[in-house]
Parts: structure tokens; C-alpha cells; sequence
């Protein structure tokens, strides 16, 4: 873990341009500022998937094309505190389906109290928390033939390049069946003028989050960068529908990183790449879907068409 993170600071600040994965802005404090930012005014994109979740639960429950005499299981990547989730779980156990709940997270703490929180509130719930890698968990589940329906929300799919995406949704196809669901939530093309802002809210909480990867490479590997010598720098084009995250350093200056044994030049104006939050629309996910067995059946998008769950497909694949 700490070799690995050593590797890609090492491998991110060497490149020109620069760059540090979006994996790495989660540790315990990245986990708390992401709890921020999905509460902040400028966000839209928590309440607007969950505006699908809260208003369209029966919609959502037709697309997924499940039956009440058939038991299913019902698996999510990255569950998180599940709040989203919970209002389609209890839509289906008031619906008298049958069904085993797989929340599937990095994070144990996150599945601790996500299986606390789902015991209290529906303790009829069937839920079975694993943590650990999703292909893993997910190729565990794949000889029981049980029909399977994928949750992956919250445009995480959107920190992928569109290659990545294409290879990420193959290999979920390799772990389930003809058939099989999957429902992904993806961040819609829209203008600058409400992108942009959820990438730099007013209060600063994203500019901490973005900044937090320097702290952790400070306190992690021994690196003296000073935190105020570097800008949140954050870019969208409605052309691409690509939002990026940069951190910018505000004068030349060289940070020395001890575990690494190595210092780094850095430019006035000089822009480290942290992230990028693709948005979407029909067009890009069928590109996305063409190289894999998954097929777009259905849409929902929230009242104000800024976010849609896809529901797609596993198709025949002989
Ligand atoms: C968790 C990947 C969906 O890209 O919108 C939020 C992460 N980064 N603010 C996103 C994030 C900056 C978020 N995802």
C-alpha cells in the first residue's frame, strides 16, 4: 500500500506534464471533506441522483426488471453511508421482493456503520457487507446464477478516462450473467456556469479536499510541501463534458519527499492534474458501452435532467 503510493508520487511528479492519482484524496480527513462537498449548496449531484432514488423508486424497480418470486441480489460498488440506496431497499422489501443486499466498500469503517444504520431501519433486510476489491467480491458471487443487478453510483464511474470506463464495465460483464443489471449513475453534460462551481465552492471545502493529497504526501512519505504555495485550480469544457482538477503551484519552488529520497522542481503556474469528473450523454455511453457485452435498456434523469441512472444490460456474449 505504502510502496505502491510511494511508486505514484514518484511516478505522477516526474511526468511532465505532472500528475497524482484521484485515488489518493482518500484517506480518513479526504473521506470527512467528501462527506462535505456532497452537503454543499453548489453540488448538485448527490441531491440529484437522489431525487431518481426518492421520486422514481417504482420506475427504477420496473427498469431493473426484477420478479417478486425470484430471489435476486442486489450488489453495490462503493456503497458508502448508502443513503440513496436505502430509499430503493425499502421500496422493494415494502414490494415483497426477495433479495440479498452486497454493499461492497474499501472502506470496513464505511460497511460498519452502513450495516448498523440498515439493522435498525429495516432489520427484515437481508444484508451481507463485504469489503475488499469489487472483482474479487464479484467473481465470489458469480457461480450461484442467482439474477444480479450492479449499483454504481454517484458518477464515480467519472474519475475514468473513457478507456478505462470501456475495460472497467468489460470486466463487469465477465463476473455476471445474460441478463444482469446494471444501474449507473453518471453526472450529465450542462453548462459551466453549474459544473464549475461544484468543483469550487464558495466556502473552500473542495480547494481542502483537493489540497489534502499534498498534506498526505507530507505526512505519509516526509515531503515538506507548504500548502499555501499551491492553488485549487479547477477546469471544465462543455465541448468535452470533462471537468479537471489541478493543483497549482504559486511560485518555483522545490519540495524534497525524504522516503523517496528525492526533490521536485516545480514552476510558477505549473499545474499538477488531480482529477477528472467526466459528464455524459447518450452518445459517449454508448461508445463507452460498445466494446463490452452491456446494452442501454432505460434512463432516468432527475427533475432538472442534470444526472441520469443508465439501466444497461448484459447481453448474449457467445
Ligand atoms: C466521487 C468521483 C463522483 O468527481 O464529482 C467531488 C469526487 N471531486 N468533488 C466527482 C469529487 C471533487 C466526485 N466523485
Amino acid at each position: 500500500m505504502l510502496e505502491q503510493f510511494k511508486a505514484d508520487v514518484d511516478e505522477g511528479l516526474s511526468s511532465q506534464p505532472k500528475f497524482l492519482s484521484s485515488k489518493y484524496f482518500y484517506d480518513k480527513l479526504g473521506d470527512d471533506l467528501f462527506v462535505q462537498i456532497m452537503n454543499l449548496p453548489e453540488y448538485y449531484l448527490t441531491r440529484a441522483e437522489m431525487d431518481i432514488f426518492q421520486n422514481q423508486t417504482d420506475a427504477l424497480i420496473e427498469a431493473i426488471h426484477v420478479k417478486t418470486d425470484t430471489n435476486f441480489e442486489l450488489i453495490e460498488l462503493g456503497a458508502g453511508d448508502g443513503t440513496k440506496t436505502k430509499k430503493l431497499l425499502s421500496r422493494l422489501l415494502e414490494k415483497g421482493y426477495a433479495f440479498e443486499y452486497f454493499p461492497i466498500d474499501i472502506s470496513q469503517n464505511a460497511l460498519n456503520q452502513l450495516e448498523d444504520s440498515l439493522k435498525r431501519e429495516m432489520p427484515q433486510l437481508n444484508v451481507n457487507p463485504q469489503q475488499g476489491d469489487y472483482f474479487n467480491v464479484l467473481s465470489s458471487l458469480k457461480p450461484n446464477q442467482k439474477p444480479k443487478v450492479i449499483l454504481f453510483l454517484g458518477s464515480n464511474i467519472g474519475n475514468m478516462i473513457d478507456e478505462r470506463a470501456s475495460a472497467f464495465i468489460y470486466q463487469l460483464g465477465e463476473n455476471v450473467h445474460t441478463g444482469d443489471k446494471l444501474v449507473l449513475g453518471v453526472d450529465l453534460i450542462k453548462s459551466e456556469e453549474i459544473v464549475l462551481p461544484a468543483y469550487n465552492d464558495a466556502s473552500g471545502v473542495t480547494r481542502a479536499f483537493n489540497l489534502n493529497i499534498l498534506k498526505r504526501i507530507n505526512d505519509q512519505l516526509g515531503a515538506n510541501f507548504i500548502l499555501e504555495q499551491f492553488d485549487h485550480a479547477p477546469e471544465y469544457s462543455e465541448e468535452t463534458g470533462i471537468a479537471k482538477s489541478y493543483i497549482m503551484s504559486l511560485a518555483d519552488q522545490v519540495v524534497h519527499i525524504e522516503s523517496l529520497d528525492t526533490s521536485y522542481d516545480f514552476k510558477a503556474g505549473e499545474k499538477i492534474q488531480t482529477e477528472i469528473s467526466r459528464k455524459y450523454n447518450d452518445d459517449i455511453l454508448a461508445n463507452i458501452l460498445k466494446l463490452t457485452d452491456f446494452k442501454i435498456i432505460e434512463k432516468l434523469s432527475d427533475r432538472n435532467g442534470y444526472f441520469a441512472d443508465y439501466i444497461i444490460e448484459k447481453q448474449f456474449s457467445e
